[in-house]
């Protein structure tokens, strides 16, 4: 069986889907894997590294696919790419499915076996799956260091002969998996954090990192959480406590980090124009939410803005910044979706199709599309259009 690890071409992706150390293991079960040639070089994996775990490398794209009989990929293939792609092909990736359904149209169109690790389910057997949640961990500790380089003072207090720089306040809102490592960097680095969350059950892991929780509304919040785990969209009663609850707290910050999401819909505003205005000068909000719209409306997507004296840090696929890392366990979280899967002895994939890491990440299989999330959604409260600086309309879920 042959597994092929392309070069990603989506523009600024600098991660891939393969590293030396999750390919020796593949090689190790006998499988022949494809590396695109400079597949890895941005991600500080060089072709001798794959060529030494046992991978043959392809000089391009097209010599790397064609013959593939499973795929991985950081991103959903562009349309050459797809071309590619023989019948009868996995495909394993972050396809933004729920956003992106005229191409998982395309996927069972072209006989394609296609899924997609985003809905991998939030059950404990499959956190070891989870791109979301590998790639938002190091989303969230590189926030801290972006609002760390753009805040002109120091994190940690200092007491020196010239006088005491006082600690920096940092304020965490959304406390999933990006906003308790940016919680836990945060305090690392010195800093004095508060956070804040829908979900009720944030406020013990806030306050076991050593932070302070700001409730808005311990009554409402009750019922905010869905059975997978994450947020669910609020009234809008909510947000108008959590506005007179934010707004006070915030004049008085210096770093603000927004991770809040609603998965199939643009993130909700917490931080508006007006809140923007009261807060000090020379403070700095990194919005990691900006893929899907932003938390807040003033960021703007790839880059840093200042508005009323404050930094907006907008940056586009965060992961990749760290891309090393990023890549490396989100390889070894393909490896961990596919590995039980493994039949060593005919050397091949043999997919327990009734396996729940299957049937809920499955979305395209012989011709249809088969995923019950992608059917029950509907395709307009998916579709929040990519917020690039000049557009005017919100944008779609977030890039890791
Ligand atoms: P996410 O990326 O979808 O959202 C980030 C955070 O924003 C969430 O904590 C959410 O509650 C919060 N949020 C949404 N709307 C908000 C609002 N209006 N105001 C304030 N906060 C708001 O969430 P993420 O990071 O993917 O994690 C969600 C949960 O899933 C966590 O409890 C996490 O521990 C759990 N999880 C479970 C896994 C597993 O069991 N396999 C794997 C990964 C995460």
């Amino acid at each position: 069986m042959k597994i092929a690890i392309p070069k990603e071409r989506r523009p600024g992706e600098t991660r891939v889907a393969g590293s030396p150390e999750v390919v020796k293991k593949l090689t190790g079960f006998g499988f022949d894997v494809i590396v695109e040639k400079g597949a890895g070089e941005n991600a500080a994996f060089t072709d001798d590294a794959f060529k030494q775990a046992g991978a043959t490398i392809a000089k391009d794209a097209a010599s790397a696919l064609k013959q593939a009989d499973v795929v991985l990929k950081i991103l959903r293939p562009t349309s050459p790419e797809l071309g590619m792609l023989k019948k009868g092909c996995v495909l394993i990736a972050y396809l933004q499915a729920m956003t992106n359904k005229t191409e998982v149209n395309a996927y069972a169109k072209a006989g394609i076996t296609a899924f997609a690790m985003e809905l991998m389910p939030r059950i404990s057997r499959a956190q070891s799956m989870d791109i979301l949640s590998s790639q938002s961990n190091l989303a969230g500790y590189l926030a801290v260091l972006e609002g760390a380089v753009n805040f002109g003072s120091a994190f940690p207090m200092m007491m020196t002969a010239a006088g005491t720089v006082p600690p920096a306040k940092v304020f965490i809102m959304g406390v999933g998996v990006a906003g308790l490592q940016a919680i836990a960097t945060a305090k690392r680095l010195g800093a004095v954090v508060t956070a804040t969350d829908v979900r009720p059950a944030t406020k013990e892991q806030v306050e076991s990192l050593g932070g302070k929780f700001l409730a808005v509304d311990p009554e409402m919040e009750k019922d905010a959480q869905t059975e997978g785990g994450y947020a669910k969209q609020m009234p809008p009663e909510y947000f108008e406590k959590q506005k007179q609850v934010v707004s006070e707290h915030i004049k008085k910050q210096d770093v603000v980090i927004t991770t809040a999401l609603i998965p199939g819909r643009p993130a909700p505003v917490l931080v508006s124009e007006d809140m923007v205005k009261t807060m000090k000068p020379g403070s700095v909000i990194v919005d990691l939410a900006v893929e899907a719209g932003g938390n807040c409306p003033l960021a703007q997507l790839g880059k840093i803005v200042e508005k009323h004296g404050v930094k907006i840090v907008g940056h586009e696929n965060m992961p990749g910044r760290l891309a090393a890392d990023a890549s490396a366990l989100f390889a070894k979280n393909l490896f961990n979706f596919i590995s039980p899967h493994v039949d060593a002895e005919k050397k091949t994939l043999n997919f327990d199709w009734e396996d729940e890491t299957v049937t809920g990440s499955l979305v395209t299989r012989g011709g249809k599309v088969v995923n019950e999330a992608l059917s029950a959604s509907k395709p307009a409260a998916q579709k929040p259009a990519a917020k690039k600086p000049a557009a005017k309309k919100p944008a779609a879920k977030k890039g890791n």
